[in-house]
């Protein structure tokens, strides 16, 4: 006999609860949920044992009594983390079953966004920030080094898909980013060192626009469409493309190129159909295709074509054409490789309008340095004036690199260390280079000159600017 889906939900291992906020502060971030005391005894759950949450997606977590006041709620508590891992909100209801308590033999991690440097501190500090946690394949864990928080989303578990972490537990952690599901951004424009001029432009193009549409078209303008943020690797489109979607209180969906392009056939022009649906759904919005030069490939410049790609283009136009402006959607593009840009794509009514994400110059670094360690306790000694005079060619991605890297250090010295100091900085000094390389820089400047037959006038300063 089949068997009714209500009927597999056995009554006395299985219980419906509503998704309530934490109460006490040091109860973030230790993976716990605590339960209506009532439903602990029912359930003969003890603190410490282990629930199985369904929301929209499944993760576990540790069990805690909950306070008195709770009895008989029904109510299931915790932090922002483990409702994201459970895919819920404060509010929604969700199924719980207590499960039983599995050792994860295997561990692996990686990092949610951009590639990390793995060093033997970090991975004994993140094992040790894990010890009896337990991970679900699939969850995303934050690691805190020094107040800042380090993403990493768990790509496996072994012998199971879930499973506690313990001294015995290999914990391996990835170089490169995993495939994460999009989040809702976080950035601000406080998290953005420098680059003034570039968030100007942008919240006047992207923010302006999405807020107030009355405005806009009161006035009869339109505003652009799409906009291409250009510059070298890691100094900031991804940050300024997330934050202003943040700051325009726009849905932000992020596809990157290459993975639309490496779907199966037919895919591709379904997946860039699906975006623009979904960013027409949920509007304002803000569509981030990152790593666009594979998309619209100029002629000649060596991406393979099978045919996808000019389907896939065919497909894009037909989407950025179609959509009306004052529609609350607007593309934005990035690219570090400028050059391999079809022109095509920078027409009106495409992404026509172009900011340059320039390399930071001291200023600039200083900047990006206080945001940076803004949460670092810094010792007294340590002094980000000098530390951005002598990072000359380091990308802000590279900067975030060196503070990671000079808080292990501290780590290094000492496991419980509460502050990072000067000598820490200048050992970090040595390991973390600068990306941004004569070449690197001198290839931005010719693209700016190639870029001028697109209404540049002006010539290239050294922060930022826009055409
Ligand atoms: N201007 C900045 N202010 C603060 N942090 C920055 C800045 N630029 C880069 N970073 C740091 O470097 C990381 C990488 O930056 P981001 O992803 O924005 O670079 P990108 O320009 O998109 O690079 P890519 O071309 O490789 O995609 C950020 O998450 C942040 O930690
Ligand atoms: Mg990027």
């Amino acid at each position: 006999m089949p068997k009714d889906r209500t009927s597999e939900v056995d009554e006395k291992t299985e219980v419906i609860m509503i998704v309530q906020d934490v109460l006490k502060q040091e109860d973030y971030g230790r993976g716990i949920v605590r339960l209506d005391p009532q439903i602990m005894r029912e359930f003969g759950i003890k603190s410490g044992d282990y629930v199985r949450i369904y929301g929209s997606r499944v993760t576990h977590a540790r069990a805690m009594s909950s306070v008195p006041m709770d009895m008989g709620t029904r109510f299931i508590r915790m932090d922002k983390i483990i409702k994201g891992n459970a895919g819920v909100r404060t509010g929604d209801k969700v199924r719980v079953r207590p499960v039983k308590t599995r050792v994860a033999h295997r561990v692996v991690l990686a990092p949610q966004e951009h590639t990390i440097r793995i060093s033997p501190e970090l991975d004994r500090w993140v094992k040790k920030s894990l010890i009896d946690f337990v991970v679900t394949k699939g969850d995303t864990v934050l690691i805190t080094l020094f107040r800042r928080y380090i993403p990493l989303v768990v790509v496996g578990v072994s012998p199971s898909s879930y499973g506690k972490v313990t001294e015995a537990t290999v914990v391996e952690i990835r170089e490169r980013p995993a495939e994460a599901p999009v989040s809702v951004p976080t950035v601000t424009y406080d998290d953005i060192g420098g680059l003034k001029e570039a968030i100007q432009r942008i919240r006047e193009m992207v923010e302006l626009p999405l807020r107030h549409p009355e405005l806009f078209r009161h006035l009869g303008i339109e505003p652009p469409k799409g906009i291409l943020l250009y510059g070298p690797p890691g100094c900031g489109k991804t940050l300024l493309a997330k934050a202003v979607a943040n700051e325009s209180e726009a849905n932000f969906i992020s596809i990157k190129g290459p993975e639309l392009l490496s779907k199966w056939v037919g895919e591709s022009e379904k997946a860039v159909r699906e975006v623009f649906r979904k960013a027409r759904a949920v509007a304002p919005a803000i569509i981030f295709i990152d790593e666009i030069e594979s998309l619209f490939p100029r002629r000649g410049a060596g991406y393979a074509d099978s045919g996808v790609t000019e389907r896939v283009v065919s497909q894009m136009l037909t989407e950025l054409d179609g959509i009306q402006p004052l529609k609350n959607i607007v593309v934005i593009g990035a690219t570090n490789r400028p050059d391999l840009v079809d022109p095509a794509l920078l027409r009106p009514g495409r992404l026509e309008k172009l900011i340059y994400v320039g390399p930071p110059n001291m200023e600039g670094r200083l900047s990006i340095l206080k945001v940076l360690t803004r949460n670092v306790p810094l010792a007294e000694d340590a002094d980000l004036m000098e530390l951005a005079a002598v990072t000359d060619g380091f990308s802000g991605a590279d900067l975030a690199a060196l503070v990671r890297e000079a808080a292990l250090e501290a780590l290094r010295e000492d496991i419980e260390a509460k502050k990072v100091g000067m000598r820490h900085f200048r050992s970090a000094l040595k390991k973390i280079k600068p990306s941004l390389t004569p070449e690197v820089l001198k290839y931005f400047a010719e693209v700016s000159k190639m870029f001028r037959g697109y209404g540049i006038t002006e010539e290239r300063k050294e922060e930022t600017y826009v055409f």
